[in-house]
């Protein structure tokens, strides 16, 4: 068994190594070898200083998440924490890599902080609904001033070693070999005659602390976390500090971080944590069917979406061949795929050597032979049922026994193309979302027919590429887009009832959405979901106001950004949304075809109208199997459609709501509008009948399965 905690002897100097793969994160077990092992070194009278440091490729990555549901444990951090600093020897925490939440708050009570100039350190805390409560709200001011220490809480992003440096975070940037170095700086240290440092004997500057100062930073924690408070709480302990002792301050500290751990922004942020987790699992599949290998992909398609993937393939080191039907198309395609590794040369996020690696991982064909040894073909060709049918059927003549034949439909049935081959079992749905090589989610789509290997193949690829898979059943639309549905329906609705698209927007966005659903539609281009139903009329209800404010636009050449027009007017090249009434005209005078009155409606009815069907469509997935869990609907929306993780994704949201209110709103507007598109889904009903919750249906699903 692997020895969390190691120590090693430098002449006067005791090195602490911990290592606690993959990512050191104070677990438990971590702070009890850590607790022995400074009993061990303060019984020691001959040693000098001591080094903390960590194996692997960072510091401590933070607190234990699963332990936050459990008993506080705010006092036992604090006690080792003062082991820590009470050391009569000079103490340093030697940080490489990432220094992450709870992982930075135990350096800051070490005396002294070193790190190599590529080191990260950040408090993400409020991002997840809480304070860091180990110490931090109390230590950091102390170490970098009031002003630092909320620009850090409340950005919640890495901040480097040259400017961590720069505000006192750390001491020294160490070049060179790393643990030479650290070596060094202690002996520095003693040759100096430099003691212990105790962040907990400095004071802050309290003058600093003025109305105004709170102010300001109390606006700019509504103006970053809008509907939250944990960055509000998080003020309020940094505050304390300029008027409470170090001791007292702390237990102010836990007071306030209890508080935080049970509001329903730091449940929900929990929650979607886990339920990202949870959805790489795949119910029923034994232990022993394991996954293919993975060493060479194949798309089928360069447009839009199959540049994308080509790309997420090649940022995870995977090579990839992909195919188009000329040279033309293919030579247009590899060109987008080159100006995506450009862009990302230009945002510093890779250099022009690692562009020139990934681009390499990447090679064009027009002949499906070329596929011969890739171990997973997926195809992005367009969205038509005959045209995949033959690129399966070249697929079927050429891939390697056991590869896996995946197609990126949206729309289409999977079993119907694969039982058009002769390896349906190797047929899976692979859904990627827009752009491909960014968005995170990945809708893995379990036909019929595939097999446990396939999928069990399917799901370790997402983890290879970085995605974050969801299992789905076949359904027109899958999860997302089939609850995205009574969503996008009722926001056209609306604007046609006489709301302008930025009213609908703003309360999409003010809920919490990452962009309002008029937005997304421009952004996306309005003709790409008006072709989706012109094609699929026949699957729609027969309702003539159906999807028609998308279609008036689309008759009228707008078509979103692309051509400076849709829901709302652009300038070209700027993304800024900017109000239109020739819009407004268009819809008007489409609503006074279909006799739809026009009405002023509150912010309450916009919101319920939009997102009550999203939820209740949800449920009706849940119940028909669709997905597997109600949690991995909360991935799905939360990961591809920008549902605000704070809320905890449709279904927990559902749950914060309460069923009862959301069967309560479906009966009122079912009894206003009619059934066509409001009735409750029938495990909504039960549920509540039964006094259940969704959150209670996964548990006892759970049970049932494992
Ligand atoms: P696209 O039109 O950008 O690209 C399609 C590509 O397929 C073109 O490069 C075309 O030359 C190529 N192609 C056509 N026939 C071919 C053939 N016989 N052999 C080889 N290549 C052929 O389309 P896009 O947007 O990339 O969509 C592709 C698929 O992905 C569709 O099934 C679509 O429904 C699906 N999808 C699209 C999303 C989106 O946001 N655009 C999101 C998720 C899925």
């Amino acid at each position: 068994m692997n020895p969390i905690v190691l120590t090693q002897r430098h002449g006067d100097i005791v090195v602490i190594v911990v290592d606690n793969p993959p990512v050191n994160t104070i677990t438990a077990a971590a702070r009890t070898a850590m607790r022995e092992a400074l009993e061990a070194v303060a019984a020691d009278k001959s040693v000098r200083a001591v080094i903390l440091r960590c194996a692997g490729n960072n510091f401590f990555t933070g607190a234990d998440i699963g332990e936050f549901s459990g008993p506080p444990k705010e006092a036992e951090y604090r006690a080792l924490w003062a082991q820590f600093e009470g050391l009569n020897v000079p103490m340093i925490a030697a940080m490489h890599g990432s220094s992450i939440g709870g992982g930075l708050e135990l350096a800051l009570a070490c005396h002294y902080r070193i790190a190599p100039p590529t080191a990260k350190f950040m408090l993400p805390e409020v991002t997840l609904g809480i304070i860091p409560g180990a110490g931090g709200t109390q230590r950091l001011p102390r170490l970098v001033g009031l002003d630092n220490a909320l620009r850090m809480i409340l950005d919640a992003k890495p901040v480097d070693a040259g400017k961590a440096r720069e505000m006192g975070l750390i001491d020294e940037v160490i070049s060179g070999d790393f643990v030479t170095g650290v070596l060094h700086y202690a002996q520095k240290l003693l040759s100096q005659g430099d003691g212990p440092r105790r962040t907990s004997e400095r004071s802050v500057d309290a003058r600093e602390l003025t109305p105004e100062f709170t102010a300001r930073w109390q606006a700019e924690a509504r103006r970053m976390y809008p509907n939250r408070t944990a960055a509000l709480t998080a003020i309020e302990a940094v505050q304390a500090t300029a008027r409470l002792p170090f001791a007292e301050g702390l237990l102010f500290e836990e007071k306030l971080a209890n508080q935080t751990k049970v509001t329903v922004e730091a449940r929900a942020s929990i929650h979607v944590f886990f339920a990202e987790r949870e959805s790489r699992k795949v119910e029923g599949l034994a232990a022993d069917v394991i996954s293919r290998p993975l060493r060479h992909a194949g798309v089928v398609g360069a447009g839009t979406m199959g540049g994308g993937i080509a790309i997420a393939f090649a940022n995870a080191g995977i090579p990839v061949t992909i195919l188009d039907v000329t040279q033309e198309s293919l030579s247009h395609g590899l060109s987008v795929v080159n100006s995506t590794f450009e862009s990302m040369v230009k945002r510093g996020r890779i250099d022009a050597a690692e562009k020139a690696r990934r681009m390499g991982l990447i090679t064009g064909t027009v002949s499906y032979h070329d596929f011969a040894t890739s171990d997973v073909i997926i195809e992005a060709v367009f969205e038509s049922m005959d045209l995949k049918k033959r690129v399966f059927g070249e697929l079927d003549a050429v891939a390697q026994p056991g590869a896996i034949l995946a197609t990126n439909t949206s729309t289409l049935d999977v079993d119907e193309i694969a039982a058009s081959i002769r390896r349906p079992q190797d047929v899976v749905g692979l859904h990627f979302f827009s752009p491909a090589n960014v968005m995170p989610l990945l809708e893995v789509v379990r036909g019929k027919q595939s097999s446990d290997e396939a999928i069990r193949t399917a799901m370790e690829l997402a983890k290879v590429i970085r995605k974050t898979p969801v299992l789905a059943r076949v359904c027109y639309g899958f999860i997302g887009n089939r609850m995205m549905e009574g969503y996008a329906r009722e926001a056209l609705l609306l604007t046609l009832e006489g709301e302008t698209p930025r009213r609908v927007d703003t309360v999409l966005e003010q809920f919490g959405m990452a962009m309002g659903i008029l937005a997304v539609f421009d952004m996306a281009g309005i003709d790409v979901g008006v072709n989706v139903h012109r094609t699929n009329a026949h699957r729609y209800p027969p309702d003539p106001t159906y999807y028609q404010a998308d279609a008036a636009l689309h008759a009228a050449g707008r078509l979103g950004q692309k051509t400076g027009s849709g829901f709302y007017r652009y300038v070209k090249g700027d993304r800024t949304r900017h109000d239109d009434t020739e819009a407004s005209g268009i819809l008007a005078r489409r609503a006074a075809e279909l006799a739809i009155a026009q009405r002023p409606h509150s912010d309450e009815e916009i919101l319920e109208r939009c997102i009550f069907p999203l939820l209740n469509e949800g449920i009706r997935i849940l119940e028909e199997g669709i997905a597997q869990r109600a949690s991995d609907v909360d991935v799905v929306w939360c990961a591809g459609y920008g549902f605000p993780r704070y809320r905890g994704g449709p279904m927990f949201y559902a749950d914060t709501i309460g069923l009862p209110a959301l069967l309560a709103g479906m009966q009122k507007y079912r009894d206003r509008f009619g059934p066509m598109h409001w009735e409750p889904a029938p495990l909504l009903v039960r549920l509540v009948r039964e006094g259940r919750t969704l959150a209670d249906w996964d548990t006892e699903r759970r049970g049932v399965a494992s």
